[in-house]
């Protein structure tokens, strides 16, 4: 998988001058890369370099990577959904990304794969080893270990990527608005037309007033209070962060709105599809449940639920957990996206993870969906020695509920067993009406739900 470049094709010569190449550990750094002051804990960090180094499949959608999840930190930098996050940003072949705090290279290595000609810049040394180990295949990837503040290069970038590191500014520069100098920084790099992208948690995301603990600083309600300190992380609301990006200079932006959260992102809404009156992105959300990375279980309601009225009040972009967002100087040409609303189906094996595309195509809203690894089968054998075939055809678009809100409600509701057969009666009845039955003790007359429930239900129904 991806694109193998000869190492002679790195325009390397612009970093010569400031930091020299460490062919041991196949990055750039300067003379003395001092400490950085980030780390997800040494002996964390220590293993994900040993799983990487042992991994003979670096890629993505390792096999390997994903068995080594074993707690947030691997998860976090294995999980095959992290790269989600950028399919809808429309990344090609060639062209040229600086991505900044690049961290352990999830990203990165998505990217690389892409055949992007990509400059991964990383305060951490032991996380810029991590990144540089996982893209090492790649003539295309560059790792370079220094503080974003004080990267220097004279090359330019089509998309420069800001991927959970812009709330941790005032953590590495002592300047007096480290956030605005932290865009400023980024922005420099930018070509002409080219686009700044944030990833970043909403402080006002709707998981934060449902009892889940603020992502960073790991205590309840601290960003809706805005309790931050001046040297602590910080994330913002919505119209915070656009005031940010217009103050250092980026006046035009378009949002993303990755669900549950840019982090694991299952469903990501653009900005229209929010506009869009046709299309209900709601029923998208419905499994997109956020999680609190504290392990804190409690919650005050079911956040699926509250999507619906959110909509219908216009609040969802500024309630969403997360934003994804593209900056850029100059205004885009409006209309200049179709694709209204992308949902990720990766969490099974690689021939069969695919993805669903909502577009709008003038009065119409198309479905298409699409295999995200290219050139396997699309075929998967079970243990049990038979082969799944996952046949993608595109559809058309019909909004609605799915059953399942049925259960949802009925369980906020704290309905009984009886009230939750209900909810599910539909479904019932559209097993039975396609259920081939073979059993002589309801083959005598239609097949009925109480004929049936026993088999449905083992426990006691009736009470
Ligand atoms: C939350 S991690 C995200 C890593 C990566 N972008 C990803 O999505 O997996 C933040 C990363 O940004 C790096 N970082 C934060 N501020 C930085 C700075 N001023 N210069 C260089 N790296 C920085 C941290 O060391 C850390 O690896």
């Amino acid at each position: 998988m991806g694109v193998v470049l000869e190492s002679a094709a790195l325009p390397a010569a612009s970093f010569q001058m400031n930091y020299l190449f460490d062919d041991d550990l196949h990055l750039f750094r300067r003379e003395n890369t001092g400490e950085f002051a980030y780390s997800d804990g040494a002996e964390s960090e220590a293993r994900l370099l040993n799983v990487v180094l042992n991994a003979k499949d670096r890629s993505t959608f390792s096999p390997a990577l994903a068995e080594a999840i074993t707690d947030w930190v691997s998860e976090y930098h294995f999980s095959k959904s992290r790269h989600c996050l950028v399919r809808p940003l429309g990344i090609q072949a060639g062209d040229k990304v600086l991505e900044l705090g690049c961290g352990c290279g999830p990203i990165t290595r998505f990217l690389g794969e892409l055949g992007a000609n990509l400059v991964g810049v990383e305060g951490s040394l032991v996380r810029a080893r991590v990144a540089a180990e996982r893209c090492r295949e790649f003539g295309n990837v560059r790792v370079v270990v220094d503080n974003l503040f004080r990267f220097e290069t004279d090359e330019q970038f089509d998309c420069v990527l800001l991927i959970g590191v812009l709330e941790y500014a005032a953590m590495f520069s002592t300047e007096e608005n480290p956030f605005e100098r932290l865009v400023q920084s980024a922005s420099r790099f930018l070509s002409p037309g080219g686009r700044l992208v944030v990833a970043i948690e909403n402080k006002l995301g709707l998981k934060y007033f449902n009892g889940c603990y603020e992502d960073h600083v790991g205590a309840a309600f601290f960003g809706v209070q805005d309790l931050y300190g001046a040297r602590t992380p910080r994330t913002f609301g919505r119209r915070e962060l656009i005031d940010l990006l217009s103050t250092a200079g980026l006046k035009h932006t378009y949002f993303y709105y990755p669900f549950p959260d840019y982090k694991l992102p299952v469903a990501i809404l653009s900005e229209d599809a929010l506009m869009d009156g046709d299309f209900d992105p709601v029923d998208l959300l419905t499994r997109c449940h956020a999680r609190d990375y504290t392990g804190f279980p409690y919650r005050s309601f079911d956040d699926a639920l509250v999507l619906s009225s959110l909509h219908r009040n216009g609040l969802i972009a500024d309630l969403s957990n997360s934003f994804l967002v593209e900056a850029t100087r100059d205004p885009k040409p409006p209309g200049h996206k179709s694709t209204l609303a992308a949902a990720y189906a990766v969490q099974r094996k690689p021939e069969l993870a695919a993805q669903t595309r909502f577009s709008r195509a003038r009065s119409t809203i198309q479905v298409s969906k699409e295999y995200v690894v290219s050139g396997a089968s699309h075929r998967a054998v079970t243990v049990g020695g038979k082969t799944i075939a996952h046949d993608l055809a595109d559809a058309e678009y019909r909004p609605g509920r799915q059953i399942l809100w049925n259960l949802l409600k009925a369980r906020a509701r704290n309905a009984n067993v009886e009230d939750i057969v209900q909810a599910l009666l539909p479904w019932f009845d559209f097993l039975l009406q396609h259920a081939q039955v073979s059993s002589p003790q309801v083959a005598v007359g239609p097949p009925t739900l109480a004929s049936y429930m026993h088999r449905l239900h083992p426990v006691q129904l009736a009470r």
